[in-house]
């Protein structure tokens, strides 16, 4: 029998390029961002072309019961004292969890739930991240390289961005060259 062998699509451990497969790809720069640093006076003397984020997907079916592949390459730099960050969001799901793999840099993983508690993971080279379902999730880079993450979630899970609006109750910045947490009111 003469079974053609499939050749799946391919990560590069090391720095989390994706390869042969067909790919989604999104920048997020900081003209995108607006009201998601704390401090906008900042964000605003930065320039807007900036890229602060990209994303690689595998194109694969958004069905129930299907799962995405991808990875974010979250760049070294702050908006004030405040650290690059994704946006952050809950699932559209809500009970739709994922996982994050650190494949490059480091970082912070802040994840919070529907009752605003706040926690954060480590992020590193090999680094595993269980986000359960009802958890928003941002990936800080703390570092001065790239922080890239793999990522896998159910392909029914979407993104609530709205759901935050008050934001995330933690915020990283740097003070005195030390990498500080704060507590705020709304975000
Ligand atoms: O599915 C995920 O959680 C990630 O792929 C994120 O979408 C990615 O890190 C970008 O973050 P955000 O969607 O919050 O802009
Ligand atoms: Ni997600």
């Amino acid at each position: 029998m003469n079974i053609p062998l499939i050749q799946p699509p391919q990560v590069e451990w090391a720095s989390g390029a994706l390869a042969k497969g067909p790919l989604l790809r999104k920048s997020t720069r900081i003209q995108d961002l607006t009201g998601i640093f704390v401090d906008e006076t900042a964000r605003r003397r930065l320039s807007g072309e900036h890229v602060v984020y990209d994303v690689e997907i595998l194109a694969t079916s958004p069905a129930e019961g299907e799962l995405y592949t991808g990875v974010t390459h979250l760049y070294p730099g702050r908006v004030g004292s405040e650290f690059f960050m994704t946006r952050g969001h809950f699932h559209a799901r809500r009970e739709q969890g994922e996982v994050y793999f650190g494949l490059r840099g480091n970082g912070l993983l802040l994840l919070q739930n529907e009752q605003g508690q706040a926690r954060l993971e480590s992020v590193f080279v090999g680094s595993i991240h269980i986000i359960p379902g009802f958890t928003a999730h941002r990936l800080i880079n703390t570092g001065s390289e790239v922080l890239s993450a793999l990522a896998v979630w159910p392909g029914v899970a979407g993104h609530d961005y709205a759901a935050l609006t008050k934001g995330f109750t933690l915020r990283v910045v740097e003070e005195n060259q030390q990498i500080q947490v704060k507590a705020v009111q709304n975000g």
